[in-house]
C-alpha cells in the first residue's frame, strides 16, 4: 500500500449516529464575495473551512480586504467596502476552485481601472470561463489571454460598471457564470439587467444565489423568462452582524447513503433548515433506493427498513453535485441504475462521467457512458470475486480519484460496505487529501461513525463537552433523567485526582510525583442516583472540596498532565460496563475531551457553548469564586486532549436558551437513536 492510498474500514455494525458536517462550499464563497460588497464588518458562523474557501480569503486578503478568519470557531469577519476593492492590481491563484475562478473575475470588474493577473490549476485552465468574460467585456473589461484564448491565465483591465445597465451571458457551461454576474449586477447603485441566452444548468444553484442576495438586501423582478432586472437600491446590506452558513448539503449526502452500506439509521440535526441548497434533494433519488427518509422536529432521519434496495432511475441535472454519491453505491442496487442530465459534470474538477465509468469498469460493473447519463447494470458478484481475488494476492482494490474531492468521498462510502464480511478493508482511496478542497476532515468524519465494539446496538452513548459553565451538568443531568440513562461528569475525575494530590502536598508542577502517586490512587465508582461518581482511594470525595477554590484554582493544571489524563482515560471508557451492569439504556458523560478522545464513536456528540457574560452570571449565581477565562484558555490550548469540536459534534449555543430548552433539543436528537424509537 502506498502511502497516498487510504484502505476504507468496512461497518460492521449498524449505524446509529447523529452526524454534523461543515458549512457550504457554495454558501461560503458567495458570501464571502457579498460581505466584501456591502458597508459593514460581518461575520461569517458556521463557514466552511477548506482549500476552495481558503483561496477566496486569500485573494480577498491580497486585494487590500480585512480578513479574520477562526478554523477553530469556524468563523471568517470580512469588512466590506460598499463595492470599492482597495488594491488596483494583483495577482491571483485559484487554484482549481471554479466558485473562486467565476466569482473573483466578475467582482474585480468592479474597479474603475483595475490590472489583475490570474491563474489557476491546470484542471482550473480547461474550465469554461468564455461566457463569462464575454458578458463582463460590456463593462469595458478586457482580457489578455496567456495561454489558450478564453482561459485561465490572463490579464484583465477593468473600467468599473458604473455605464452598465443591461449585459447577456451565456451560462450553458456553468451555473457560476450566471451566479458571479448576478452578484456583482445586484451589488449596483443603478439597476442592471441580465439576461440569459438559452438555459443554465444546476439551476438550484442561481436560486441560491438570488435568495442569498435576497437576504443581502439587493431587490430584483424577473418580468420573463432568463432575464433578471435589479431595481439598483442603493446598497448591500445586512440586518445583522452576523450570517449563518448552512451545512453543506452534498457533504451530507456521503453520509445520509451511509444506512445503505451498513444498516441501521443517521440523522442530520436540524436538516430541515436546509433550505438553500437545491442538494438536499438527493433525499429523493436515495428514497427511490427504497431507504425511509423521514422528517421529525427539524432534523432528517434516514433509515434502512429494507433488505435490498430498488435501482434509481433519475434526472440529476439540478443536483448533479450528489450524482457521484448515488453511482459509487450502483452495485448495491438490485438493478440498473441510471443517472441523466449530467452533461456539464465532463468540465468539472474532471471528466465526472468519465471518470465514474472508469472506476465502476475497474470494479467489475458493466457501464454504459453517454454524452450527459450514465447508466450502471450492477454485478455484486463480480465486485466480490475481484475484492476476494485481490485479497488473496495481499492487495486491495483501488478507486482513482482524479484530482476530484467527490470521487474519493462517494467512493469511501461504497468502501464501507462489509463486501467480503470480515470487517476488514477490500478498498482504498488514492489521494485521500484531494477531499481538502471541500472537506478536509472527510474521513476523520467517517472513522467517528463507527459505533465502539464493546457497545451491543441496544445502548445509547451521548458525549457532551464545552467550556467551563457552558451548562454542561445540569444539561447532562436532564437529559439521563429524561431518557434513563447514567450520567458521568468527568469534571469530578480531574477535581477529585486534584483534591488528592494537593492534600497530599503534591503540585501540578511535580509531574513525576503526581505520575507516581497516581500509581498508588485507585479509582473505583460509586453510583450515586443515576451519577456515576469518582471514589478515590476508597472514598468517596465531599462535592463541596471538589468545587473548592483551591481546586477550581489548580485543577486545570492538573488535568492539562499527560500522565493525569492516562490514569483517567481507561477509568472513563470502563463506565460503559458500569452502566450495562446497572441496566441503564445508555451513558451520557460531559467533560471536554468526550467527543474527541474518550468516545469518539459516539451516537450523539453534543458541543455546548455560550457566550461568556452569559456563563460568568451562571457562576456567580452559584455563589462560586471561578477563575472560568484562564480554565478555559488552559484547557483549550493544552497539548493532550485540548477541548475543541470534535468532528460530527452538533454545536448548541445556549446562550439565550432556557434549560429545558436545551434538554429539549437534546432528547429530540437522542430518542430516534435509541433502539426502540
Ligand atoms: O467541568 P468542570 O468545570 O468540573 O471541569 C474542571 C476542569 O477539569 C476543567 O477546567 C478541565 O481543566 C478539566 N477537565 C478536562 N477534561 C474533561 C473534563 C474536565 O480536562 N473531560
Amino acid at each position: 500500500m502506498s502511502a497516498d492510498t487510504l484502505p476504507i474500514r468496512p461497518f460492521t455494525q449498524p449505524v446509529r449516529v447523529a452526524f454534523s458536517v461543515p458549512g457550504s462550499k457554495s454558501i461560503t464563497n458567495r458570501a464571502l464575495i457579498l460581505a466584501a460588497m456591502c458597508n459593514q464588518t460581518l461575520t461569517l458562523r458556521g463557514a466552511l473551512f477548506s482549500r476552495d474557501t481558503q483561496i477566496l480569503c486569500e485573494a480577498l486578503k491580497a486585494l487590500g480586504f480585512s480578513v479574520d478568519a477562526n478554523a477553530a470557531q469556524s468563523t471568517i469577519a470580512l469588512t466590506g467596502l460598499g463595492g470599492k476593492i482597495p488594491r488596483a492590481s494583483a495577482e491571483i491563484n485559484v487554484g482549481n476552485a471554479g466558485t473562486a475562478a467565476r466569482f473573483l473575475t466578475a467582482f474585480l470588474t468592479l474597479h474603475p481601472a483595475g490590472t489583475y493577473t490570474l491563474d489557476g490549476d491546470p484542471a482550473m485552465r480547461k474550465r469554461p470561463m468564455k461566457g463569462l468574460m464575454d458578458a463582463l467585456k460590456t463593462t469595458g473589461a478586457t482580457f489578455t489571454f496567456h495561454g489558450e484564448p478564453d482561459c485561465f491565465p490572463f490579464t484583465l483591465h477593468t473600467k468599473g460598471w458604473t455605464h452598465c445597465t443591461a449585459l447577456e451571458v451565456d451560462a450553458r457551461a456553468s451555473s457560476q457564470i450566471l451566479s458571479a454576474l448576478l452578484m456583482v449586477a445586484g451589488a449596483q447603485p443603478h439597476s442592471v439587467a441580465v439576461k440569459l441566452v438559452g438555459k443554465t444548468v444546476s439551476e438550484p444553484f442561481v436560486e441560491m444565489t438570488l435568495q442569498m442576495l435576497t437576504q443581502f438586501g439587493a431587490t430584483f423582478t424577473q418580468p420573463e423568462s432568463g432575464l433578471t432586472t435589479f431595481a439598483g437600491t442603493s446598497q448591500l446590506q445586512l440586518p445583522s452582524e452576523t450570517y449563518r452558513i448552512e451545512p453543506d448539503a452534498t457533504a451530507a449526502s456521503y453520509f445520509l447513503s451511509l444506512p445503505m452500506v451498513a444498516g441501521g439509521k443517521v440523522i442530520l440535526p436540524e436538516g430541515e433548515q436546509i433550505t438553500l441548497q437545491g442538494d438536499i434533494d438527493f433525499l429523493k433519488p436515495l428514497a427511490k433506493t427504497g431507504l425511509t427518509v423521514a422528517k421529525a422536529n427539524g432534523h432528517i432521519l434516514i433509515e434502512q427498513t429494507k433488505e435490498s434496495f430498488e435501482p434509481v432511475e433519475y434526472d440529476f441535472e439540478a443536483i448533479s453535485d450528489t450524482f457521484l454519491t448515488l453511482a459509487a453505491l450502483s452495485p448495491l442496487l438490485s438493478g440498473p441504475t441510471r443517472i441523466t442530465g449530467i452533461g456539464h459534470t465532463r468540465h468539472q474538477e474532471t471528466d465526472r462521467i468519465r471518470a465514474m465509468a472508469n472506476e465502476l469498469q475497474k470494479l467489475g460493473q458493466m457501464v454504459v457512458e453517454e454524452p450527459d447519463a450514465i447508466e450502471i447494470h450492477p454485478d455484486l458478484a463480480e465486485l466480490y470475486a475481484r475484492a476476494d481475488a485481490s485479497k488473496h494476492c495481499g492487495r486491495l482494490l483501488c478507486v482513482d480519484t482524479y484530482e476530484d474531492h467527490r470521487m474519493a468521498m462517494s467512493f469511501a462510502i461504497l468502501g464501507s460496505y462489509d463486501l467480503l464480511q470480515d470487517g476488514q478493508p477490500w478498498l482504498q482511496i488514492r489521494d485521500p487529501k484531494c477531499c481538502g478542497k471541500t472537506f478536509p476532515s472527510f474521513f476523520q468524519h467517517l472513522e467517528q461513525l463507527h459505533s465502539l465494539p464493546e457497545m451491543n446496538i441496544e445502548f445509547l452513548l451521548i458525549a457532551v463537552d464545552g467550556g467551563a459553565a457552558s451548562g454542561k451538568s445540569s444539561t447532562s443531568r436532564g437529559v439521563a433523567e429524561r431518557l434513563n440513562l447514567m450520567h458521568v461528569d468527568t469534571g469530578s475525575h480531574y477535581r477529585a485526582i486534584t483534591f488528592e494530590c494537593l492534600k497530599n502536598g503534591i503540585a501540578a508542577d511535580a509531574p513525576e510525583k503526581v505520575a507516581a502517586f497516581l500509581k498508588t490512587l485507585s479509582l473505583d465508582t460509586q453510583l450515586v442516583g443515576r451519577t456515576a461518581s469518582i471514589v478515590t482511594g476508597g472514598h468517596l470525595p465531599e462535592p463541596e472540596a471538589l468545587r473548592s477554590a483551591e481546586v477550581n484554582q489548580h485543577v486545570s493544571a492538573f488535568a492539562a498532565l499527560p500522565c493525569v489524563r492516562d490514569a483517567v482515560k481507561g477509568y472513563q471508557r470502563s463506565q460503559v460496563a458500569v452502566a450495562q451492569e446497572n441496566k441503564y439504556v445508555g451513558l451520557i458523560m460531559e467533560g471536554r475531551d468526550i467527543g474527541s478522545v474518550i468516545f469518539p464513536e459516539a451516537s450523539l456528540k453534543i458541543y455546548l457553548q455560550a457566550d461568556e457574560a452569559t456563563r460568568s452570571k451562571r457562576r456567580e449565581a452559584e455563589g462560586q469564586s471561578d477563575t472560568i477565562a484562564q480554565r478555559d484558555r488552559i484547557d483549550s490550548t493544552r497539548k493532550t486532549a485540548p477541548l475543541q469540536v470534535a468532528p460530527n459534534a452538533v454545536i448548541i449555543d445556549n446562550s439565550t436558551l432556557s434549560l429545558q430548552q436545551v434538554i429539549d433539543k437534546i432528547a429530540t436528537l437522542a430518542i430516534p437513536l435509541c433502539k426502540q424509537a
